[in-house]
């Protein structure tokens, strides 16, 4: 779906999420979101929040699962993942707390391999992913599944791309402040929500939004796995829909 301006775009995104999470309520079930960072669905949070001060939209219902958390990352930082979704979002929403799930980036060692055992299972036992929003970074990747990602990984401890800690820059100020590692879901969990939509804006984005959609699947671009999920919706602009 192309739209001219990433403002349009967010409000028809918006009320997708917020008709799947009153479609729930009427019928008293959760409803289970994944959620994405990134300068990309800032707007579409910013939308939220607007819709929940000024039309009452309640999220008592919602939980939610993020993508990814930098490592190191202490949960204080205003570079952490944490700190981003309760700027953005959280803070001024009615989430109950004890149904935001963010990976934790100051874990160590062994605990890392734990938790991110125990963020699958979390998933699973919340339901499944009902719907999950995404960015997509200019190696591809989806969460910080950067290429070399396989279909089927899960949630882990990974490695950042030279570009996506270049792009990262603009945020921690120095390359050497960036961090090297991170927490993300998988492929594979992503594949498994229920529908999945993936949002670009601008013409940085669209080199890879081309490659994605038109190009081979492959691990070496691990958004081009989306190609076979069955309900999956690219949400762009026209900047970023430019190389199609
Ligand atoms: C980071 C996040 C991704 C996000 C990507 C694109 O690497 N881990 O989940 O999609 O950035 O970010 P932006 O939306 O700022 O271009």
């Amino acid at each position: 779906q192309i739209y001219e301006t990433a403002d349009e775009a967010v409000k028809a995104v918006a009320r997708e999420i917020v008709d799947l999470v009153q479609t729930k309520a009427a019928s008293s079930e959760k409803c289970v979101l994944g959620l994405a960072t990134g300068v990309s669905p800032i707007k579409l949070y910013q939308e939220l929040v607007r819709m929940h001060r000024e039309e009452g939209v309640s999220f008592r219902n919602v939980v939610t699962f993020n993508l990814d958390e930098y490592l190191p990352m202490p949960k204080e930082s205003e570079q952490s993942y944490h700190y981003f979704m309760h700027h953005h979002l959280f803070d001024h929403i009615d989430i109950d707390p004890k149904n935001i799930h963010i990976p934790d980036g100051t874990l160590e060692g062994d605990e890392i391999d734990k938790f991110c055992r125990d963020y699958e299972k979390a998933i699973e036992a919340a339901g499944g992913i009902d719907l999950q929003i995404l960015g997509i970074g200019r190696t591809g990747h989806i969460g910080f599944n950067e290429p070399g990602s396989f279909i089927t990984s899960q949630t882990r401890k990974v490695f950042l791309n030279d570009l996506t800690i270049k792009d990262a820059i603009k945020d921690f100020g120095s390359r050497n402040l960036v961090p090297t590692k991170a927490i993300t879901m998988g492929v594979g969990t992503i594949m498994q929500a229920r529908r999945v939509i993936l949002m670009a804006w601008g013409e940085k984005k669209a080199p890879i939004i081309k490659a994605t959609v038109e190009g081979r699947v492959s691990d070496s671009v691990p958004a081009t796995f989306l190609q076979m999920h069955s309900n999956v919706q690219f949400v762009i602009d026209e900047s970023a829909a430019s190389e199609l």
